[in-house]
């Protein structure tokens, strides 16, 4: 798999503030790489490092193999950029708006109009095409942010919270573009605050906390790592109480809850084989229906892993 995202030592500082500081992950090509961190992690900055728009202090970013402070030019055409805020342009037509940009990006004349409507069209803005770009809601001027960063047809997508205040349908209807992005071969940044939003996106997660990287991998691997107990949902056809002082008595146990519908059993850290549970209740003639393990909510990663939950 090759990189086509390479930041390495990355450090930038606004006066007093340490906005990124020796920030260094990959992103592979074909990723869908969630950027996720609380308000001021650092996030923006590293993007518009990345967008070319804001220079380190020390460090590198390489986009597709070029560096993005030495070769500028060579980045730009590779890539869209989805600034966390965009103004401006109020009195054009959706049309007119994504032609501009296409001009600007020199896509030829006679090929523009052709690109306009696919962008148009990928985004779902077709009822919206000749729309002044006043009268939109603020989910379809998100859909137009995105038609933008398409238009010169980039490999990298860097969209800062690309579905930040939208409703969860206007949320879910952007989750499938980018995924549609995904399965067309880009590769996307994408930041956000919501981690059950990247859940179902995105395949690797990085986690940056005060300008630092605090974690970088899959999903689930972020989910084993904040995972610091692991407990048991178990559903017995009767006798709950019972149930739970029996197990209680077996040991190797840290706490029961005994609720009507659910006997929650919680283990030690770093048990792997729980089955001894399964097996001391049917040895004991409690009628098992089912048990599973409890979820571990990306949420709680999040907090456990910035450290906002220790
Ligand atoms: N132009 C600037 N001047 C001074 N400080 C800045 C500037 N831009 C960002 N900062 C500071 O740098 C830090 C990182 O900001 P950044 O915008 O990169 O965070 P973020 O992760 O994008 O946050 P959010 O989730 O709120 O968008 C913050 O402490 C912020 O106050
Ligand atoms: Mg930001």
């Amino acid at each position: 798999m090759s990189v086509a995202i390479s930041i390495r030592h990355l450090c930038k500082k606004y006066r007093n503030v340490n906005a990124v500081q020796d920030l260094s992950f990959d992103v592979h090509e074909g990723d869908i790489y969630g950027f996720l961190g609380p308000n001021g992690a650092g996030k923006t900055t590293t993007m518009r490092i990345l967008a070319t728009l804001l220079r380190p202090d020390s460090g590198e970013a390489h986009v597709m193999g070029h560096n993005v402070v030495t070769h500028p030019h060579a980045v730009r055409p590779l890539i869209g950029y989805m600034p966390d805020s965009s103004g401006a342009y109020r009195d054009m037509l959706v049309v007119e708006y994504l032609e501009f940009f296409a001009a600007a990006y020199r896509v030829p004349i006679d090929r523009r109009r052709r690109v306009v409507d696919d962008c148009i069209e990928l985004t779902g803005l077709v009822d919206k095409r000749d729309a002044l770009i006043e009268g939109l809601s603020r989910g379809m001027r998100q859909r137009l942010g995105l038609a933008r960063c398409l238009i010169n047809d980039p490999q990298v997508l860097i969209l800062d919270e690309p579905a930040s205040g939208l409703d969860p349908r206007a949320r879910i209807e952007v989750q499938e573009i980018l995924r549609a992005l995904g399965a067309m071969g880009k590769t996307v940044l994408i930041s956000s605050h919501i981690l059950s939003e990247l859940r179902t996106l995105c395949n690797t997660i990085g986690i940056l906390d005060g300008g630092k990287l605090v974690y970088s991998g899959s999903i689930d691997e972020a989910l084993a790592r904040a995972r610091t107990k692991l407990r048991l949902e178990i559903r017995l056809a009767d006798r709950h109480d019972e149930a739970g002082k029996m197990l209680m008595e077996t040991g190797g146990i840290v706490e029961i809850s005994v609720g009507e519908e659910i006997l929650g059993v919680e283990l030690p850290h770093g048990t792997a084989d729980f089955s001894f549970v399964a097996e001391a209740l049917v040895r004991n003639g409690f009628r098992v229906l089912t048990i599973k393990e409890e979820e571990v909510l990306l949420e709680d990663a999040f907090l456990h892993l910035t450290g906002a939950g220790a």
